[in-house]
């Protein structure tokens, strides 16, 4: 299953979940090293696309930790609406507690600025952020992320938790658009 068709666009695999994997035990092994010894950190995983990045990474973890959810949402399409919708906020007390975000993707970095300045009024001890994949061409924040799976080129990608108007979330490989009809 090379190809494959959701909607009006045509797909091809372009990442193999085995590469994905491997990038994410060497995210868990940084974050156990970086962590051993500390508080028990909270993570905090973007729904709905680091769904599955946070189930295989949580599996990898050897440190204690706690999980929760925030659901945000800026995508339509393929495109970034620049704006940020919160659709399940943030209802878990931070204060001087170690916080990672689990990100699927950072793209522009607006999802991340906003739940990063929303973290930071709790006045947590520290915030750190761990993101699948990053598209370093069209980042344009300043806030450092910690951990980064994968640099991918500035294409629209769906699979392994991201969708295509909610569509392909399901599939194991991440794949690139071909075309556009
Ligand atoms: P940002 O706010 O522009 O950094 O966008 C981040 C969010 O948009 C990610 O959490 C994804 O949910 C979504 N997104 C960004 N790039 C892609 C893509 O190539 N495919 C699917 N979703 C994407
Ligand atoms: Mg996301």
């Amino acid at each position: 299953m090379n190809k494959i068709r959701l909607e009006d666009k045509e797909f091809q695999v372009s990442i193999h979940y085995k590469t994905i994997y491997q990038s994410i035990k060497q995210i868990a092994s940084q974050i156990n090293h970086d962590f051993e010894g500390e508080d028990t950190p909270i993570f905090l995983s973007i729904l709905n696309g680091a769904f599955m990045f946070t189930g295989d990474l949580f599996k990898e973890l050897r440190i204690n930790s706690y999980l929760s959810f925030v659901k945000m949402a800026s995508y339509q399409g393929m495109n970034s609406s620049g704006e940020i919708r919160e659709l399940i906020g943030l209802n878990e007390d931070l204060a001087d507690h170690h916080v990672i975000v689990l990100e699927d993707i950072v793209d522009s970095g607006l999802t991340i600025r906003r739940l990063y300045e929303q973290i930071q009024a709790h006045q947590p001890r520290s915030i750190s952020i761990a993101t699948l994949l990053l598209k370093p061409d069209v980042y344009g924040e300043s806030i450092a992320l910690d951990y980064v799976g994968m640099e991918i080129p500035n294409d629209f990608i769906i699979g392994y938790g991201l969708d295509y108007n909610g569509l392909g979330r399901n599939l194991r490989d991440i794949y690139k658009v071909v075309n556009n009809g």
